[in-house]
């Protein structure tokens, strides 16, 4: 049980705040170091352990990793270096990891087996798994391909034209990493852009990708090693964001945080509900700005349709400032929310309804009777052993007029184990 309370009521959050490496970058730039010929240097990488089981996974691969004199991650990898795993490769928690993983051993020669924990068994794997069995990977798993653990024999493929069922970019990615060795194009088209991470990652060590308006397409390519220092994290950005956006009196400041394609919704659902947010130092051709947030009134919106994937993971933030907005806020065409870490349908109605909000699931979404920024009284959540839903917790008990308990806030190390910390600083 880990318990939060309130800020003072003379002051509000406050503070500069470094936020973690950016986890969906850090999945890439281990994987496409461990394959670049050379070494490769990464400064900034999460600190999560979702991405540190990626790093122990490209381990066992072969590639060889450690700190420079100056501290950074160094990674030499290569295909000379690159061999079948002694053992399973255990992904903890992580549904990135498993998902790239997938695609990127089906380049290693030999049998690669993935799996995870309790989650991980039961995250739809099928959505990778049949593409690349299109790509002609000898790739299965539980219930037919469609659960992990998941099974590979690398090599063998050939390049597809494929559209995802469901727009993501774990998918994208997987089906691109696989294109790095298999024979022909590798192009994969989207009705609606998810976050470009594996194409701009790609570009950078130098393969040969094109994009073009909706399509992605990459080719058997021979990797340079890069120097990347990871941007900060805007999912992790998000909770200080909406922390100081309810929070009487506050003014925070979130320091280099990505904001390139894709990964930006949060901001402008906020700016709708009238958040007084500002982008500060977000040079042209630069992804990544510093953003100062204050608190403000703000007024319910509706959230749905093709900008669901780019604040997917920001869902539980967004239902917390709605729960302290003025009106009704609906998420909708948001189903995938249901087979994320948790159910988050479920598990963010019932921490909503904990601390006093009044909250309803739907199939596909939410809907949050905000209180017009009245104190929630507080309680005790659940954070069904999701990061996100612990962090949510948290912030929602800023302005509330009771502590909020948080049972399994473990699961914030899987993604920012500094949180506890920070929060304490900044509002205390
Ligand atoms: C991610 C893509 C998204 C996101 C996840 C990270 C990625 O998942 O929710 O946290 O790094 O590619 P989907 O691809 O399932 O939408």
């Amino acid at each position: 049980m880990t318990t939060f309370t309130a800020c003072p009521s003379d002051r509000g959050v406050l503070g500069r705040i470094a936020v973690p490496g950016d986890k969906s970058v850090s999945h890439r730039a281990l994987l496409l170091a461990a394959r670049a010929e050379g070494r490769s240097r990464i400064t900034g990488l999460s600190v999560g352990k979702d991405v540190l089981a990626t790093l122990r996974a490209i381990e066992q691969f072969g590639a060889a990793t450690g700190r420079n004199g100056d501290g950074r991650l160094v990674v030499d990898g290569g295909a000379a270096r690159l061999k079948e795993p002694e053992s399973v490769v255990d992904v903890g928690n992580s549904g990135t990891g498993i998902r790239l993983l997938a695609g990127w051993s089906t380049g290693i020669d030999g049998l690669t087996i993935l799996t995870g924990d309790e989650s991980i068994a039961a995250r739809p794997m099928g959505r990778v798994v049949e593409p690349l069995q299109q790509m002609g990977a000898r790739i299965d798993g539980r219930h037919g391909g469609r659960l992990p653990p998941v099974i590979v024999r690398g090599g063998g493929l050939h390049g597809i034209d494929y559209r995802p069922p469901v727009p993501s970019a774990q998918v994208k990615g997987a089906i691109l990493l696989a294109g790095l060795t298999a024979e022909g194009e590798t192009t994969v088209r989207e009705e609606v852009p998810t976050r470009a991470h594996t194409e701009e990652m790609l570009k950078l060590c130098g393969a040969d990708v094109t994009v073009s308006p909706g399509a992605v397409a990459v080719r058997r390519s021979t990797l340079s090693p890069f120097d990347l220092d990871v941007p900060g994290d805007p999912s992790q950005a998000a909770f200080w964001i909406v922390a100081a956006c309810i929070t009487f009196g506050s003014d925070v400041t979130v320091e280099r945080v990505y904001v390139g394609a894709g990964r930006t919704g949060f901001l402008d659902v906020l700016t709708r509900m009238g958040a007084d947010i500002e982008l500060v130092d977000k040079d042209a051709g630069s992804s990544t700005a510093t953003i100062r947030a204050r608190f403000g009134p703000l007024k319910a919106t509706d959230v749905g349709g093709d900008e669901i994937p780019a604040l997917i993971d920001e869902i539980p933030a967004l239902a917390v400032a709605a729960a302290y907005a003025h009106g009704t806020t609906t998420f909708s065409g948001a189903a995938e929310l249901r087979v994320k870490e948790s159910d988050r349908v479920s598990s963010m109605t019932a921490a909503l309804a904990a601390i006093g909000a009044d909250c309803e699931s739907r199939p596909d979404g939410l809907i949050v009777h905000g209180g017009g920024g009245r104190p929630l009284p507080g309680g005790a959540v659940d954070s069904a052993g999701d990061h996100r839903i612990a962090m949510a917790g948290a912030v929602a008990a800023l302005p509330a007029a009771g502590p909020v308990v948080i049972s399994g806030w473990d699961a914030v190390a899987t993604s920012y184990p500094g949180f506890e910390e920070e929060f304490e600083r900044c509002s205390s």
